[in-house]
């Protein structure tokens, strides 16, 4: 396949961009850019999704019409992917004159097809969400989002036949098993399948109700449900159905995460197969971005800024931690000690130092020239093995959008390549006068690292052009050469003898944890944010020390009164429920023999069933700040030890009072 079309969601106008739309939009600028390096011709879309009834609600409270608001927001998400270095070809947006156009040509081509009927129906309406419940999603009578009670509608609309073609779909997701990946998605998407619970699809709302949005062809008095609307993104966009972008890229593979499984899953497959047009090639899915283990809400104050994120610690670290750190599928936590630890460790002690310490012997021993290889022995022959069998994982896992792995593989490589400058000692070779053997080390080292930097392109795209040019190599249009991966990979070769290289390499200069932790920050009152906040140093006030340091992943010693001002108590746990708003939180009610039971929420709810845990005692900080989570308040901390996806609770060896001081 020669052509490659990436999409993100479009996003919805009502809010400002943040860590999480940021995320999608770096992975899929990322592996648009993978695929260039690949050699092939790559399309890459994004925009914004801005119709419905949510939409001129926010217009009004800014006092603005619903056209001046989303061009407002939208303009923000436009300048935010301009300053991440995001190289999209095109932005779309649900209120071009072009997509209305191709939705309403799509709808009356269903319609004619005869997969589009008028019908009554009476539903439980979510406003917030724009959509009918059945009574069997409710809970407790209430929409699962929003805890508040639908309003029960009844009145006509027109309904797509969706239901006519979840068989096909059924047997073509298990014909397809990369169809939706990870598996778990796949598996998620076959069970509502299996459910019965699906019907078909009311895709029209009432003008009477909503007029924010495109008009039905064939009824003048309904517009068009914004997903069947926004969905038509991803076509609209390459001119379906004769525009030449169309004709060469669709079908292209998506991106999303778990919240929109449903729509791209189910509707948007049925919607393409009842229009007789090809099914897109993949959906990957991805897990949430949280913060302390709570997702992430202006309410709750921890909303991630990506572009002050992007500023503070260097654009292309920020992208390296967000793909490398989260495993496509799964939900992780940002926290900016976790951003630093792997900038520390992986950029500036493995890649940083590599690229320095080679650089600076290529100077010391050779005048900066790449010096003329010998023959190899069995290390150099066993790197050059390596570096082949890297390059291959990576570029295997990446296209896989198994991102963390694919930059471990590559990863391994890099720690080998300082492992070898070690055990082969240039140094002492040099002392020793043995030069040709001494050239044949540096000579593996910079082949090796040139490699190393056009992998990183798709990822790194600045600091692998640096890296390029420090090597000596001339770069056209921002990127190496293309198709640079295949070629690259086999052939353990690529620079020539007596090139002029770079003297120094100061990729990345190890930093220091920043006093302000958003995730911390937002666990603290507002008051002593703000205190802090005027007495913290700016980052870019802190000198960069040396690079050759270890990474900084021990936490500095503190003073025992510190520790000593901890209140740690032992409790056991009386009650133990779901938090009604949040998936992952458990609220819990312990006795710490304190008189009345104490609230904590605690992160428990993916580890422990309730059940599991009422009856056994637990160890806890009890004079944290109190601290609101998602409407409920939490009096303290309950201690747990965690190792990979793996956590246990911290408890006694015995029974203890409650109460009993932990020291
Ligand atoms: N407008 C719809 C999508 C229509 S696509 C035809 C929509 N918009 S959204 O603004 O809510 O964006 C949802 C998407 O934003 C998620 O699927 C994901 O790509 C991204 N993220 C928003 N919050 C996120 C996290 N906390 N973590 C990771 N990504 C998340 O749904």
């Amino acid at each position: 396949m020669k052509s490659y079309f990436i999409t993100t969601p479009i996003y919805y106008v009502n809010a400002n961009p943040h860590l999480g739309h940021a995320y999608t939009t770096i992975v899929a600028d990322s592996l648009a850019r993978f695929h260039r390096l690949m050699g092939k011709s790559t399309f890459f879309l994004t925009g914004t999704d801005e119709h419905g009834d949510k939409i001129v609600q926010a217009a009004e409270k800014q006092g603005q019409s619903p056209q001046e608001f989303v061009d407002t927001i939208s303009g923000r998400f436009q300048a935010l992917w301009l300053s991440l270095g995001i190289a999209n070809n095109r932005f779309v947006r649900t209120t071009d004159a072009e997509h209305k156009l191709t939705v309403q040509a799509f709808l009356q081509k269903v319609y004619d097809a005869g997969d589009i009927y008028f019908g009554e129906f009476g539903g439980h309406y979510c406003y917030g969400c724009e959509r009918f419940y059945t009574e069997k999603e409710l809970e407790n009578g209430l929409c699962p989002q929003h805890l508040t009670r639908p309003e029960f509608i009844s009145e006509k609309n027109y309904f797509f036949r969706m239901s006519k073609y979840l068989p096909w779909l059924r047997e073509h997701i298990q014909a397809n098993p990369d169809f939706i990946r990870p598996e778990r998605y796949r598996n998620e998407v076959l069970a509502m399948l299996e459910s019965g619970g699906l019907e078909d699809l009311c895709i029209s709302r009432p003008k009477s109700r909503l007029t924010w949005g495109i008009e039905l062809p064939f009824d003048s008095d309904y517009v068009c449900y914004v997903w069947f609307d926004a969905l038509l993104n991803y076509i609209s966009a390459l001119g379906w159905p004769n525009g030449e972008e169309y004709l060469q890229f669709w079908p292209g593979e998506h991106l999303v995460a778990k919240d929109i499984l449903k729509p791209h899953a189910v509707f948007w497959p049925t919607m393409l197969k009842a229009a007789g047009l090809p099914l897109y090639s993949h959906l990957n899915v991805h897990g949430y971005w949280l913060v302390r283990d709570t997702k992430m809400s202006k309410s709750l104050g921890n909303v991630v800024d990506p572009l002050q994120m992007g500023q503070s610690y260097g654009l292309d670290a920020f992208r390296y931690f967000l793909l490398r750190e989260m495993h496509f599928g799964a939900d992780a936590s940002f926290s900016e000690e976790s951003l630093v630890g792997r900038i520390n460790a992986d950029l500036a002690n493995d890649l940083g130092n590599l690229f320095s310490r080679v650089l600076a012997m290529t100077a010391k021993y050779f005048g900066s020239l790449v010096p003329q290889g010998a023959a190899f022995d069995k290390d150099d022959t066993a790197i050059c093995e390596l570096c082949a069998v890297a390059m291959r994982n990576y570029a295997q896992l990446f296209s896989h959008v198994q991102f963390a792995q694919a930059l471990e593989s590559l990863w391994e490589l890099v720690r080998a390549l300082n492992k070898y400058v070690d055990s082969q000692a240039p140094w002492t070779l040099y002392k020793q006068g043995n030069m040709e053997r001494l050239a044949t080390v540096i000579h593996v080292l910079l082949t090796a690292m040139r490699k190393v930097a056009i992998c990183l392109w798709p990822v790194m795209p600045e600091v692998s052009v640096r890296m390029l040019e420090q090597l000596g190599q001339s770069v056209s249009d921002g990127m190496p050469p293309v198709p640079a991966l295949e070629v690259e990979m086999d052939d353990f070769a690529g620079l020539e003898p007596g090139l002029k290289i770079a003297a120094t390499s100061n990729l990345f200069p190890r930093i220091e944890k920043k006093d302000k932790d958003v995730a911390a920050d937002a666990a603290r009152p507002k008051k002593e944010k703000d205190k802090s906040r005027k007495q913290s140093s700016s980052l870019s006030d802190t000198p960069a020390p040396e690079q050759k340091e270890q990474p900084d992943t021990v936490p500095p010693p503190i003073d025992f009164e510190h520790f000593k001002a901890l209140d740690l108590r032992v409790g056991t746990v009386v009650t133990a429920e779901k938090h009604p708003n949040a998936d992952r939180i458990l609220r819990l009610e312990i006795d710490f023999g304190e008189g009345k039971l104490r609230q904590i929420l605690s992160g428990l709810a993916e580890h422990f069933a309730p059940e599991e845990i009422v009856g056994r005692q637990v160890c806890a900080v009890l004079n944290l700040p109190p601290r609101k989570i998602r409407g409920l308040m939490s009096h303290g901390m309950v201690l747990t030890a965690q190792s990979g996806e793996t956590l246990r609770l911290l408890t006694v060896s015995a029974p203890l009072p409650n109460g009993g001081e932990i020291a």
